[in-house]
């Protein structure tokens, strides 16, 4: 697949408008694929003045369209043929006899199918097809996951098919429920195609189209396998190449992510003195980057909490700092500030263990709880703290305080720091257990000391990790009930010892069909995510 990447809509509807222009040049009884939506309209808009200046000629052409909602009446002006006459074959010199579009008031649908696809056969077939890319991955009305049906058909429409298509219509319940479209196979058999992507709504599925291997998710990947396809689209859509930066306690992360590949990480110390300060470093490192590699946006994932693009941090000396315009000045480009939990849950879910799941929780386990919930492939947001999933109330009675000002948060119970607290405990009353020694040993206890104790066999260490295995269960169940996950991810450095963990863990979880499973990413979910946002 060739790639045109173009500035804006108006050089891409331009560049469109060329190659159709040659085509047509080259060939005056050419036979064209035309597809509707709002992508085309600029390049229609450029072939009538193209027309009109006689440039090029229609009145040999014939056309086709891909696609026609099912039932509409042709006159019906959400009508893929009104679309079509309105922008196109009204204004230049085409016959209307030549000009065909599926019809969408036939009462034998499976006859109308068969016909279409016999006539396009009789007229040679499709020389140049133009499609559009829907925000789902469909082209024409050939939708994700669908039996992907090749030869022309009728076909549902999917949810987010009716969603983006409402705003041509009074009300999402006027948007037919089925269509009339060719298939993967009729537009395959085209000896040319034309992919049109236009705007930052297409850049995720645009980074699908060009990372991803043939699947039927996102069925534009099966156009890989036509030998002559370009894809035109416009700066927006071609996400390209995007800078994420992890604030840590310690380490500032960089990674430079390219579609959905990682091709450069660094880091830097954590400059604490003052908010400027750091401000000023972590554009420094932007800027050399930028140098680089010619990275178009920032994405930024902060611990703290963020209102209205300022951030308080107690570990940094972020203070109601705006940080995202700050930085944005410093390295002249768009900036986006996320929470840390938030960049490194959407992270994982685009390069991680979430990565084949469309809704996850991640739950990080370290000093605290940190989460973040990602649901279709975004961060759900809350106005402040969505996500603080480490605060929900396990213990109502009696809990432990919480420096939130609240008792019984989970995090007092199934942290990392709750675990050694308890070991803590533990070892004052039994001296002589395995997990004493191996703490003198050490010279401090740690949660690892709990777990090499476990795996010795060591009764206090198991006692241990069963109680704290029973309260990450009750948190992480809580969790499932509420937002009926596809997957609960779990990281930080606890979980280098999943193999100890998830067997203690999983008999306490009663819902089996919910995955549990370890972050891949550690320590760059993080910038990943960030690079995203
Ligand atoms: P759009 O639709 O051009 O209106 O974004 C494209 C499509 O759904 O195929």
């Amino acid at each position: 697949m060739r790639v045109i990447v173009c500035e804006d809509y108006n050089e891409l509807s331009a560049q469109a408008a060329r190659l159709v222009a040659s085509q047509l040049i080259l060939n005056p009884s050419s036979v064209l694929g035309l597809a509707t939506g709002s992508t085309p309209v600029g390049m229609y808009r450029h072939l009538v003045s193209m027309n009109r200046r006689g440039d090029i000629d229609f009145s040999d052409v014939t056309t086709f369209n891909l696609d026609e909602y099912y039932p509409i009446s042709p006159g019906s002006p959400q009508s893929y043929r009104y679309f079509m006459n309105e922008q196109l074959f009204s204004k230049v010199n085409i016959d209307i006899n030549n000009t065909f579009v599926p019809n969408g008031m036939t009462d034998d649908p499976e006859k109308e199918c068969l016909d279409y696809e016999k006539n396009i056969e009789a007229h040679g077939g499709i020389d140049l097809q133009i499609l559009g890319i829907g925000r789902n991955g469909h082209i024409g009305f050939n939708e994700p996951g669908a039996n992907l049906n090749s030869a022309t058909h009728l076909t549902e429409l999917s949810e987010s098919t009716v969603d983006a298509n409402s705003r041509f219509f009074d009300s999402e319940d006027d948007v037919p429920r089925r269509a009339i479209t060719m298939g993967i196979a009729s537009i395959l058999k085209s000896k040319k195609i034309i992919l049109l992507a236009s705007g930052a709504s297409k850049s995720r599925v645009v980074s699908e189209l060009l990372d991803e291997d043939i699947n039927t998710s996102v069925p534009a990947t099966l156009l890989k396998v036509h030998p002559d396809v370009v894809l035109i689209c416009d700066k927006d859509a071609y996400s390209g190449t995007r800078l994420g930066v992890d604030i840590g306690g310690t380490n500032v992360k960089f990674a430079v992510v390219e579609g959905r590949k990682l091709i450069y990480k660094s880091s830097i110390r954590t400059e604490k003195s003052s908010a400027d300060t750091l401000i000023s470093s972590i554009a420094d490192e932007c800027n050399r980057l930028k140098k680089l590699y010619p990275i178009k946006t920032v994405g930024v994932g902060t611990p703290g909490i963020i209102r209205d693009g300022r951030v308080n941090a107690a570990n940094l000396p972020f203070r109601s700092t705006p940080l995202a315009s700050g930085l944005s000045k410093l390295v002249d480009m768009p900036v986006t500030v996320d929470n840390d939990a938030n960049c490194a849950a959407l992270g994982e879910s685009e390069f991680g263990a979430g990565k084949k799941y469309q809704n996850i929780i991640m739950i990080t386990l370290g000093t605290g709880i940190g989460g973040g919930i990602i649901f279709d492939g975004s961060i759900a947001h809350g106005k402040s703290s969505m996500g603080e999933i480490g605060h929900i109330i396990i213990e109502a009675d009696g809990g432990r305080p919480c420096p939130c000002g609240q008792h019984g948060c989970w995090e007092q119970y199934a942290s990392v720091s709750a675990l050694i607290a308890s070991a803590k405990e533990a070892v004052q009353s039994e001296p002589n257990s395995l997990l004493s020694k191996l703490a003198e040993e050490k010279g401090r206890l740690d949660g690892e000391a709990v777990f090499d104790a476990y795996e010795k066999g060591c009764k206090v260490a198991a006692k241990l990790l069963e109680k704290y295995t029973h309260y990450l269960a009750v948190g992480i169940t809580s969790l499932i009930n509420v937002f009926g996950p596809d997957a609960v991810i779990l990281a930080g450095g606890i979980t280098s010892r999943g193999n100890l963990l998830i067997p203690m863990l999983l008999p306490k979880i009663p819902s089996s069909d919910v995955a549990i499973e370890i972050s891949t990413l550690e320590n760059d979910a993080g910038s990943l995510g960030a690079a995203l946002l």
